[in-house]
């Protein structure tokens, strides 16, 4: 064999190698999965919303656009990968169940956003993806249509709605996931297209040199000149909002693999370099890599997202990267499990130390979103490639 292995069989045995490195706490993560998510999503039965977080044990919905709340698709997203962990049949009912109910959504098109690729593309497209069952396919083309159709042709999708007609923000790279997938799925090349002209605009005015990156960029939607960049979820303007790095991280690697555009793999590379030197001390991102020293606000999230996002960049890297891109996912992963999840089984979520954002209230949460990207690194680190986005 040797000598003739191409680099992609090269990178796929040493993913193999590194993720068998790390069975014993892959599986023992697994086990506290198995264990604990029957009564999250028994907790979660009959409730007429989606769960969000978690109040005095009990899921609660989000904050605020009803079912268009930017984070529905995570709940059903959870139970496709308890179903792919498990195959039982509980978690397939209550995917199904959410994406039923997330149709009312498309109904309240006013409240719709920027985030439809979180909301279906790990939805109805992985239930598509994974049984074929149609309905679901109609539900993520008809996404896909309204994430495109934000689309202004200067080069971004705009984020929200109402006066933010020049707004574009970080996390939307997560987003253009689903335009890759309506045109492999449907051969039209207009959704990539509109996919890489946005994360072409990203490359060039969110992240910055150092591998940081901007949460929110105003520009004129006439023109496309900056006309300010605002702190967003972050500490303030010019800062480093941890959970925006990761989805740059996480984003761009993405974006590579769906295009083999090598400035994306450079982007995400230089992203992830700059996130791992921020988080190596105790590998829990702060809430904002910038916030004042003395501050120790974290956000587990960020961590989950960034770990998904350095296991993929793991597999698709050669030699050293690979292997301090895993390493990093990995103690990332090994830190969140010892010191910010809730194991115990009267509790429904799974990671407790999250940040909504460094000025809201939302400090110290569960956030359906981080235990969804928790999973998502457990099936990799399993050998699952399965790709939800
Ligand atoms: N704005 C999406 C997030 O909180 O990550």
């Amino acid at each position: 064999m040797g000598g003739h292995l191409s680099t992609l069989e090269e990178n796929t045995m040493l993913f193999e190698e590194m993720r068998l490195t790390c069975t014993d706490f892959t599986e023992d993560v697994v086990e506290k999965l198995k264990a604990k998510m029957p009564l999250a999503l028994q907790k979660a039965k009959g409730l007429d919303f989606i769960p969000y977080t978690v109040r005095d044990g009990a899921w609660q919905p989000g904050p605020c656009d009803g079912i268009c709340w930017w984070t529905n698709g995570f709940w059903p997203g959870e139970m496709w990968e308890m179903y792919r962990l498990t195959g039982e049949e509980s978690y397939r009912q209550e995917a199904e169940r959410a994406e039923n109910m997330l149709d009312a959504a498309f109904v309240e098109y006013d409240s719709l956003h920027h985030d439809v690729g979180f909301m279906w593309l790990i939805s109805s497209g992985a239930d598509f993806r994974m049984t074929g069952n149609d309905q679901s396919r109609k539900r993520t083309v008809l996404a896909a249509n309204l994430l495109a159709g934000r689309f202004n042709p200067l080069g971004f999708i705009r984020a929200w709605n109402g006066d933010c007609v020049g707004w574009a923000i970080i996390d939307c790279m997560m987003n253009l996931n689903l335009l890759y997938w309506a045109s492999d799925h449907t051969g039209d090349p207009r959704f990539r297209k509109i996919a890489m002209a946005h994360a072409d605009t990203a490359m060039r005015h969110f992240v910055r040199e150092d591998g940081s990156c901007n949460h929110i960029v105003i520009f004129d939607p006439e023109t496309l000149d900056v006309k300010e960049i605002p702190a967003g979820q972050g500490y303030a303007a010019g800062s480093s909002w941890s959970r925006g790095q990761s989805w740059a991280l996480y984003g761009f690697a993405l974006s590579f693999l769906h295009t083999s555009k090598q400035e994306y793999l450079d982007t995400a590379k230089k992203v992830a370099q700059y996130f791992i030197s921020q988080v190596k001390d105790d590998w829990i991102p702060r809430c904002d890599f910038r916030q004042p020293a003395g501050d120790d606000l974290k956000d587990a999230c960020a961590g989950a997202v960034a770990a998904c996002g350095l296991l993929e960049l793991s597999k698709i890297t050669e030699g050293k990267d690979a292997q301090a891109f895993f390493d990093a996912a990995l103690s990332i992963l090994k830190a969140l499990d010892a010191h910010c999840t809730d194991w115990s089984n009267d509790y429904p979520a799974i990671l407790t130390r999250c940040t909504g954002s460094y000025h809201g209230n939302d400090h110290n949460i569960a956030m359906t979103y981080a235990d969804f990207f928790l999973i998502e690194a457990v099936l990799k680190l399993r050998g699952d490639t399965f790709l939800f986005w």
